[in-house]
């Protein structure tokens, strides 16, 4: 690479609207739904980890997938919040390097816990009498290590494709972050191997946890299909939560690296969804239609509630002790 070639060292990011009348409207929005999904999964993962009861694979999965959910929506959704409000909406190159190794990386994790989530299903639905030692405390970590794991492989090879591509001139980003498609765009070689790369990539890791995820929940609904009513309603309503995730979080992501008539204008739109809508509704769907969470929820409630007491007794005795003192 020769010395005086203009070299790119930022990007800037059209963010989700141009118009300018939006953006305070956009900013209020979008700060509420990052507060209720901080809020939302947290409480999960506080749920799951502080009700003994809730100590079951099951559990541990959705917690961890309430962490991956926290990933996804914290790696560019601050700052396209903190964006609105500025007109210059500027990305350093290694910054901008950064989100596309997180949104594969958080991305890619989604999609296989999901796939292990299925797994335990499975396990619960067909197979009751061996849960417990098939789905041992050894299977559970590897369930929860195995979607980190090829996340980061998946990451690493997409970012091996593009961290050398020399970037010289045009640097403008239609999207409210740094993705692939859009960056490799940029690029002042003909990309279109890698491009085609980039594509069989995402669209094999997003295509195969689909097929997986699909063949699994067949299986399930075959095998309830011939129980009692009352188990097909419970595992049921199990799988229309399961699928409504499934499908708002690989439709977008298949259409966008998959699909290649789409264009860049749609898939910032659709990038929304799986960034914020789907981290939004895990909680939404996991824990307002559980009893068990819901029960495990409100004891947690009147813990804290008793804890919120014993400090309303004291600030009056230490508030009393002050008027005395006057
Ligand atoms: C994730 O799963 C592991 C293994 O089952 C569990 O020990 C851990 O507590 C879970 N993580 C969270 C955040 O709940």
């Amino acid at each position: 690479m020769s010395m005086n070639q203009s070299r790119v060292t930022e990007f800037v990011l059209l963010g989700l609207s141009s118009s300018k009348k939006l953006q305070p409207f956009l900013f209020l929005i979008f700060s509420l739904l990052y507060l209720s999904i901080l809020l939302g999964n947290f409480l999960i993962i506080l749920t799951v980890t502080s009700d003994s009861r809730l100590h079951t694979p099951m559990y541990f999965l959705l917690a961890n997938l309430s962490f991956i959910d926290i990933c996804v929506a914290s790696f560019a959704t601050p700052k396209m919040i903190a964006d609105f409000l500025v007109e210059h909406k500027t990305i350093s190159f290694e910054a901008c390097l950064v989100q596309i190794f997180c949104v594969h990386q958080f991305a890619g994790s989604e999609m296989v816990i999901l796939v292990s989530m299925a797994y335990d299903r499975y396990v619960a639905i067909c197979k009751p009498l061996h849960y417990m030692t098939i789905m041992n405390r050894r299977v559970c970590i590897i369930l929860v290590l195995v979607p980190w794991c090829v996340g980061f492989i998946h990451t690493t090879s997409q970012l091996a494709f593009t961290v050398n591509l020399p970037f010289c001139g045009p640097n403008l980003v239609d999207s409210f972050f740094c993705d692939l498609p859009l960056v490799t765009k940029l690029a002042c070689i003909d990309t279109y191997v890698v491009s085609l790369l980039i594509v069989a990539d995402s669209g094999f890791l997003s295509l195969s946890s689909f097929l997986l995820l699909v063949v699994s929940y067949t299986v399930i609904l075959i095998t309830v299909r011939n129980r009692s009513s009352a188990s097909m309603a419970k595992a049921r309503s199990t799988l229309t939560a399961h699928i409504t995730v499934v499908v708002l979080f690989f439709g977008p992501c298949i259409f966008i690296y998959v699909w290649p008539f789409s264009g860049y204008s749609v898939d910032k739109v659709l990038a929304v969804f799986y960034t914020i809508f789907t981290p939004i509704l895990n909680p939404v769907i996991y824990t307002l239609r559980n009893k068990e969470m819901k029960a495990a929820m409100s004891k947690l409630k009147s813990r804290y509630l008793k804890l919120g007491q014993v400090s309303a007794v004291l600030r009056n005795i230490l508030f009393s002790g002050n008027r005395i003192n006057l």
